[in-house]
């Protein structure tokens, strides 16, 4: 059997709602986990929230609640976004919970019993916002060198536990040699490989007091602290035992993973701190690290704390979720910055959704209507220019798999929005209405089976993408099962079986005036 495509985000910190800044990230790996489901029949997608720490007991402490009731309520809130939003996760892991304890525990354990942990003192520069310990060389003007950082750093000196990340340095940077891709963009691994290049220091992995958190092994005044906690999540999620014999099959058939989707103000821990324990636990390390932008507004990255966009529920209560992941999905590149605005999403919801997609659908839904009474035609002899709608319709699946490899969203977007123009422009040459007028029947059947069969297609290459419009094109097509659980062979031209009935057209998309203010919304057509 293929290894099993397994894909996560990072865990996010329930010290708040979920914003449109998360939101983008689930929904590349949703894409993704869907996608592959859809080719190998199989996928898995975890994702979850990082519970502990100081940053969550802060955020329960200003709402006057127990810490486990507030991030109780907040992964609730979690979950409902990402159900509203059709996420599909496979798993969805607590740092609280029993299951991953218990792992980061062992894991501590058994780094500690190597050597790779040790007790130890320290003394210098700290950045309280990177949770880093900094070498004093690359500290210039008491600023924390990580340039998506820049805060002022702290002089501190702790008795704590550090993993020994300074062995490291070398097997890591001839790992990232033999590894080209493991970073991806390119420009984030050229990041990486220069800040590994200058020099790694130990990292502290526990912490004195901190009220909130998985207490360290023998020694319960100190707890371990958020990293070797967060990221272990990727394994004990999934079964991973340091005994490597009771590890599940699940964990065997996942690990390493196929893609870690992260935002780039966590680069460091994955590509740096991760592969290094990795390596300390002799486990192989994820194929692929996968550095997106962040969304921005006006230029400053979308975040909790900053605030001033709306609420994610109420973004999806005005778009719905198809109009949202389309637009964070199809504006810019992934690893891009990309600049969030209601205009925008109502952009390309006008266009490329409704006057593209939805036209499409409902005159080739409406003709077959109107000229078969609702019973899709049988093809006869194809023209070249039928034949040139097969061949482009059948490229698709390649196409979509060689953007997606590669994480290009945008383009394998583009690419399915293309053959909806070539399919509206068929119609457009081929002019049914006028097949009818001259009584050419079979022609007329031709062309209207190839754009049913069209509309198919499509449902299909837009399955993971946009898996609600999907599903309603799919039922006004009155196709058997469900859009998402068809048979990747399924995905050809020329396999929609004529004389089946087909259901009642309706709007695929709801258009919405433009406006700059788009809280007053004003529905201006049904397409
Ligand atoms: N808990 C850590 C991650 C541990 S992973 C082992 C954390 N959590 S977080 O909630 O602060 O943010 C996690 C991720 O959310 C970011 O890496 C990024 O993927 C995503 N984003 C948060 N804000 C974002 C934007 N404004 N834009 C794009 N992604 C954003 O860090």
């Amino acid at each position: 059997m293929s290894k099993i495509f397994y894909v996560t985000t990072p865990i996010y910190y329930p010290n708040g709602i979920p914003h449109v800044g998360t939101a983008y990230t689930t929904i590349a790996a949703d894409i993704l986990a869907r996608w592959h489901k859809f080719r190998q029949g199989r996928s898995f997608f975890l994702t979850g929230t990082d519970e502990h720490g100081q940053k969550v007991e802060k955020a329960a402490k200003s709402r006057n609640l127990p810490i486990q009731e507030h991030v109780n309520e907040m992964v609730q809130n979690f979950k409902k976004a990402w159900e509203k939003l059709n996420i599909q996760y496979d798993d969805f892991i607590r740092t609280t919970e029993n299951r991953h304890t218990q792992v980061a525990v062992k894991i501590f354990k058994t780094l500690l019993d190597k050597g790779e942990i040790y007790k130890g003192e320290y003394e210098g520069w700290y950045c309280v916002s990177c949770e880093t310990f900094w070498i004093e060389s690359q500290v210039v003007e008491k600023k924390c060198p990580n340039s998506e950082c820049g805060r002022v750093v702290e002089w501190v000196k702790a008795e704590e536990y550090f993993f020994k990340l300074s062995n490291y340095q070398k097997k890591l940077l001839e790992y990232y040699d033999s590894h080209p891709n493991f970073v991806q963009p390119t420009v984030r691994f050229n990041e990486v490989k220069s800040l590994v290049t200058r020099g790694l220091l130990d990292i502290c992995v526990s912490r004195k007091g901190l009220e909130w958190g998985i207490p360290v092994p023998g020694d319960p005044e100190r707890s371990i602290y958020v990293w070797i906690d967060a990221l272990t999540n990727y394994i004990s999620a999934i079964g991973y035992d340091p005994e490597q014999s009771a590890s599940s099959e699940l964990f065997r058939n996942l690990w390493p993973a196929d893609v870690h989707l992260v935002g780039k103000d966590i680069l460091r821990f994955h590509a740096v701190i991760w592969p290094a324990i990795l390596m300390a636990l002799n486990l192989p390390l994820p194929q692929t690290l996968y550095v997106h932008g962040w969304l921005t507004m006006s230029g400053s990255k979308i975040s909790k704390s900053r605030g001033g966009y709306r609420d994610l529920m109420e973004l999806l209560e005005i778009y719905g979720p198809d109009p949202l992941r389309y637009f964070l999905m199809r504006e810019t590149p992934f690893g891009q910055d990309l600049d969030f605005s209601e205009e925008g999403i109502i952009r390309r919801l006008n266009t490329d959704l409704a006057n593209d997609l939805g036209n499409l659908a409902h005159r080739v839904l409406s003709m077959i209507h109107r000229y078969f009474n609702g019973e899709i035609p049988a093809p006869e002899t194809l023209e070249p220019l039928d034949l040139k709608l097969k061949e482009e319709a059948n490229n698709l699946p390649e196409t979509i798999e060689k953007f997606l490899s590669s994480l290009q969203f945008r383009e394998a977007l583009m690419s399915i929005n293309d053959l909806i123009v070539l399919g509206n422009k068929y119609v457009d040459e081929t002019a049914p209405w006028k097949l009818k007028k001259e009584g050419k029947e079979k022609r007329l059947g031709t062309v209207l089976y190839l754009m049913a069969d069209l509309c198919r297609m499509t449902a299909l290459a837009l399955s993971p993408f946009l898996p609600a419009a999907a599903s309603n094109l799919w039922r006004q097509l009155n196709l058997e099962g469900d859009v998402h659980l068809q048979p990747f062979s399924e995905f050809s031209s020329g396999k929609l079986v004529s004389g089946r009935k087909i259901g009642e057209p309706s709007p695929l998309f709801q258009k919405i005036a433009e406006k700059k203010d788009a809280s007053s919304k004003e529905e201006i057509s049904n397409v």
